[in-house]
């Protein structure tokens, strides 16, 4: 993992530095490499020309870490509205029949860090989400956030399977209770998307170092690959990707059983070379003006961003 990455976090984290990082003009450039648009009607033509050059897509409406319920609300309703517009363009084809478009949702967006009733209401809220994707025929997956929500979020997924057994739930490499986690999910038909985790996480937690998170998010893959369930390879390391590939081979795991999915704007030709070598590959795509977190997360996964950073504090 890049050393640098903790300090880009928590610089990322001071008010000064969000100050200095949005509006600018470089900054502009940056976020329209990683984010489709500021609303849907940017994103939908995005979306659609993934789909053209034979990836699927997994669309996140951008907003975490929501204190006010109508900003919940509002977020389920452009949820909603995302929902129709996917549906209406038709399910993803793939070898083997179609496969359902998907969007990608982060709890404390539906309300999970609201002072009263959070989780309750993040349940409620992913609840109705899930409604209107079961009817329109589309898949959602539950993103993965900082450690001190991921009990509270995988009960909302626990909670919620019985009725909608296609929702998908994130696991971060990074944490040590994964592996256990993983064992515990890989049940039939479960949609797993394995990523390393891109938080500052404590010592306590979370491995720190980066051949620690590559030697458990191998293990993590491995649990998943033998298992039921529909594994979801959610990286861009080579060493992974690689990994992911041979473990099909060994496992002799059908190719409509899993997928590979990588971040919209990175690795662009390897999407291609996998998405070309029929296999399916799913793009998460972000749209919206509640970018800073998602891009800053981004940006701390490079060392050579650190300039960026500094250039933007010391002119500020
Ligand atoms: P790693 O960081 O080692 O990168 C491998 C290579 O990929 C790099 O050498 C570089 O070539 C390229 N690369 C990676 N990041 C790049 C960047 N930002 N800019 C340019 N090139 C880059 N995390 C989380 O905590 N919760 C979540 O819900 C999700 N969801 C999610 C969905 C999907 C589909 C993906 C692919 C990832 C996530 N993540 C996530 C992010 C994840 O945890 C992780 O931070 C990033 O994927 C980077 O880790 P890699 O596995 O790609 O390896």
């Amino acid at each position: 993992m890049n050393p640098l990455r903790p300090v880009i976090l928590a610089a990322a984290d001071s008010s000064r530095m969000k100050r200095a990082l949005t509006g600018t003009k470089v900054t502009a450039e940056i976020v329209r490499r990683f984010v489709a648009g500021d609303d849907r009607a940017e994103l939908l033509p995005v979306a659609a020309e993934l789909r053209t050059s034979g990836r699927m897509v997994s669309v996140d409406f951008l907003g975490e870490n929501t204190t006010d319920r109508a900003q919940a609300d509002a977020t389920v309703a452009e949820y909603r509205a995302l929902i129709t517009d996917l549906a209406a363009a038709g399910p993803e084809s793939r070898t083997g029949g179609a496969i359902p478009m998907e969007v990608s949702v982060k709890l404390s967006a539906l309300g999970q860090a609201l002072s009263v009733d959070g989780p309750a209401i993040a349940t409620d809220n992913l609840r109705t989400l899930c409604r209107a994707a079961a009817e329109a025929g589309v898949w959602v997956t539950v993103d993965a956030e900082d450690h001190t929500t991921t009990a509270a979020t995988l009960a909302t997924v626990r909670a919620l399977r019985p009725e909608f057994p296609w929702l998908g739930a994130v696991l971060q490499a990074y944490l040590h209770r994964t592996e256990s986690d993983c064992a515990e999910l890989a049940g039939p038909g479960s949609r797993i998307r394995l990523c390393k985790g891109a938080y500052r996480e404590p010592r306590e937690v979370a491995f720190q170092r980066g051949n620690e998170v590559t030697d458990s998010y191998l293990r993590c893959l491995d649990v998943l690959m033998r298992g039921d369930g529909y594994p979801m390879v959610a990286t861009h390391d080579p060493v992974l990707v690689l990994a992911a590939e041979q473990l099909v081979a060994e496992t002799g795991r059908a190719t409509d059983t899993f997928e590979h999915q990588m971040l919209y704007g990175i690795r662009d030709a390897e999407q291609l070379r996998l998405a070309g070598a029929g296999l399916t590959m799913r793009v998460y795509v972000p749209y919206g003006s509640q970018w800073y977190g998602y891009l800053t997360r981004r940006l701390a996964e490079r060392p050579a961003n650190l300039t960026f950073f500094l250039r933007a504090l010391v002119g500020s």
